[in-house]
């Protein structure tokens, strides 16, 4: 489970050996912000003015965001947008597709569109040699909505306060011993009231080996569970919160630039371009289920998070190469980078689009009038296969053979 943030690190932040206490119990990757004595590293470094900054600046607290579902206007063909690759690789059943051909500072408004819907079907998306530079990237972003200020991560030093760096140096080797790898795995600031939807990603400086990303379907962890289950989750909501990031700045001695919130979504939400159901939780965040016991919460939260980060069925691994982009959908996908790279230098930088208020499934159906649905069984249904008549593996005897 991720750590939650204490009452402990709130009243006992000063003095300087609780201090560092502190900022040991949050330092991790995720939580805490990268190294500041990074200026020590490469001083000739070509993207010096991306690297992190802090400045101490606040920002008001985020009101309602309009935002326009792209995906819901683009032709469900997807074909301005396909047509223009060259090759079009879908990395596995669930989730993840690299297209090739593409040339992102290019796109028109229908292929943007196109992109948006190809998106949210496939979870993520990937493009290798993308020249976009990254007021272009905020420029595509904007296409989706409006754009997302993160209160705690580091800002580029050119000052550019939309973007969400990711640096990592020689200066700050991962501390192992204070996080397990499943609290790594998380969806973008699902603190927020309206989180992000098409996200993008883009690595500038990449280590020679290691680095890679992983992503999981939310889609795909609905589909995999039984009717009866996938029915009481979709009643459910649960509390995500920000604190623990800020907590990581504050031990950091670093401002925190939004004041830090919870807010309370659908464990199960449905995107409304696809109107697939997608399990809504993540380990970085999600801190308990609302209404019902905690030992409840914790073993829902516990299984739910081990499926996210344990079942490979649901997931697509990313070998970056510099200019690699990935756009990936924040409302159906969770993500964990990997850590395995020190002391080389990874750096990349995120444009984060808010998309709607999460829905759900009561809320999908009551707005649109239709019924929303399990991806596999609509694909499946899309396919002509009837599941009914499928005998399932190892369900009649008990046994699965799946040993050899
Ligand atoms: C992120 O969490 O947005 C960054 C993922 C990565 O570094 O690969």
């Amino acid at each position: 489970m991720a750590p939650v943030a204490t009452n402990e690190a709130k009243q006992t932040t000063d003095t300087p050996d609780i201090k560092a206490r502190v900022a040991d119990k949050v330092f991790n990757p995720f939580y805490s912000p990268p190294p500041t004595d990074s200026e020590s590293v490469d001083k000739d470094y070509k993207y010096d003015h991306f690297k992190p900054s802090f400045p101490n600046i606040s920002w008001e607290p985020l009101g309602d965001i309009e935002v326009t579902e792209r995906a819901l206007l683009a032709d469900p063909s997807k074909k301005n947008l396909l047509s223009a690759a060259t090759k079009v690789v879908q990395l596995t059943p669930a989730i993840g597709v690299e297209l090739e051909g593409i040339d992102l500072r290019q796109l028109t408004d229908e292929q943007k569109d196109e992109l948006a819907l190809l998106v949210a079907e496939r979870g993520v998306v990937f493009l290798r040699n993308q020249e976009i530079d990254i007021y272009q990237q905020l420029e595509l972003a904007r296409h989706y909505g409006p754009l997302h200020k993160h209160a705690t991560t580091g800002i580029p030093k050119n000052g550019l306060e939309e973007v969400h760096v990711v640096y990592n140096d020689s200066t700050r080797k991962p501390e192992t011993a204070s996080f397990s790898k499943i609290e790594l795995w998380h969806s973008d600031v699902t603190y927020e009231a309206q989180p992000p939807g098409v996200t993008s990603l883009k690595v500038i400086t990449n280590p020679p080996i290691g680095g890679d990303t992983l992503w999981s379907s939310g889609y795909a962890l609905y589909s995999s569970l039984s009717p009866g289950l996938q029915a009481y989750l979709e009643g459910l909501s649960a509390v995500h919160s920000g604190v623990a990031q800020a907590e990581g700045n504050r031990a950091a001695g670093l401002p925190v630039r939004r004041k830090e919130i919870e807010s309370v979504h659908p464990l199960v939400r449905v995107h409304p371009a696809t109107g697939w159901k997608s399990v809504f939780v993540n380990p970085g965040f999600t801190r308990r289920i609302v209404g019902v016991p905690k030992a409840e919460s914790d073993a829902i939260l516990t299984f739910l998070f081990r499926q996210i980060s344990d079942n490979p069925d649901f997931q697509v691994r990313f070998r970056w190469e510099e200019n690699s982009i990935a756009l990936w959908d924040n409302r159906v996908a969770t993500h964990s980078a990997t850590f395995d790279f020190w002391p080389a230098t990874r750096h990349a930088l995120r444009a984060t689009p808010h998309a709607e208020k999460p829905l759900s499934v009561a809320e999908y159906e009551k707005a649109t009038g239709k019924q929303a649905k399990d991806r596999q069984l609509d694909i499946w249904k899309q396919q002509g296969i009837d599941v009914s008549s499928v005998a399932v593996a190892g369900v009649a005897s008990g046994k699965s053979r799946y040993n050899d």
